[in-house]
């Protein structure tokens, strides 16, 4: 099985990360799949953005939980990657799936409630996930270990995927404690016994952020099951291209 490309918060080198124009270029350069980041509002409204604050991204300022949903719409989501952008939005989860709905495209929420352990965020995105029907194609992942567990107590058809950054001792055996059925790793932590591990026990391995050539070939070489990357259009290529010298 070749490895899965999939955009970081959309096509983020090129379009502002997280956004609809994000999502298009990454869907229009051939992208197998999508990565996204889903925070809560103040009306319990899961929304895509990155941070748990407004800052970085947008023209408002404070944290996304202080607001509704339609509050944070009137905000521009684009301008500070590009005037190009200007105008750009911040969009529901909502909205993102009904976009998705008809594409063929895989796509990874990741709940950022690491910083915040949002209320029920786990139950309102498994069921929205359910009402578009779109469980045997999303991976729910998260930082937080709480919430995995959550997850797997009531996502019984969707893949769940702990995320970590860190080293960490019996990584595989503790996710699997958890509920996982997938792990997503920080680049650093990729190791071709890692890889071969998590085949055994047949658990999926997903790396981030992977934005060069050489990274992208040893995940290639190790045949891990998907990689996040901001550029796309260059991983495909990279593949290609290596694919083509394994044959
Ligand atoms: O889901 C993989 C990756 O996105 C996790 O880190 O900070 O880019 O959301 P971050
Ligand atoms: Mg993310």
């Amino acid at each position: 099985m070749s490895t899965t490309i999939i955009a970081h918060r959309g096509a983020s080198r090129s379009a502002p990360e997280n956004t609809m124009s994000a999502f298009e270029l990454a869907y229009q350069s051939g992208a197998e799949g999508i990565e996204t980041d889903v925070q809560l509002t103040k009306d319990n409204v899961p929304v895509i953005m990155h941070d748990e604050r407004l800052k970085r991204t947008t023209n408002g300022t404070g944290y996304i939980k202080d607001y509704t949903l339609s509050q944070l719409q009137q905000l521009d989501a684009g301008t500070w990657f590009s005037t190009k952008f200007s105008g750009e939005t911040i969009i529901s989860l909502h909205e993102l799936l009904q976009w998705l709905r008809n594409k063929q495209l895989y796509l990874n929420i990741e709940l950022k409630n690491n910083k915040i352990d949002y209320k029920n965020l786990e139950n309102i995105v498994v069921d929205m996930i359910s009402q578009f029907q779109l469980q045997n194609r999303t991976t729910i992942s998260t930082f937080n270990p709480k919430s995995v567990r959550r997850l797997s107590t009531i996502a019984n058809q969707i893949d769940i995927a702990f995320l970590t950054s860190k080293r960490r001792k019996r990584l595989v055996e503790n996710a699997k404690l958890l509920g996982a059925s997938a792990v997503h790793i920080k680049y650093p932590l990729l190791s071709n016994r890692l890889i071969q591990q998590c085949k055994q026990e047949n658990i999926p391995v997903r790396v981030y952020t992977v934005n060069s050539t050489n990274r992208m070939q040893r995940c290639f070489d190790y045949g891990s099951d998907g990689i996040f990357t901001d550029i796309p259009e260059q991983a495909l290529q990279c593949r290609e291209q290596f694919n083509n010298q394994s044959t």
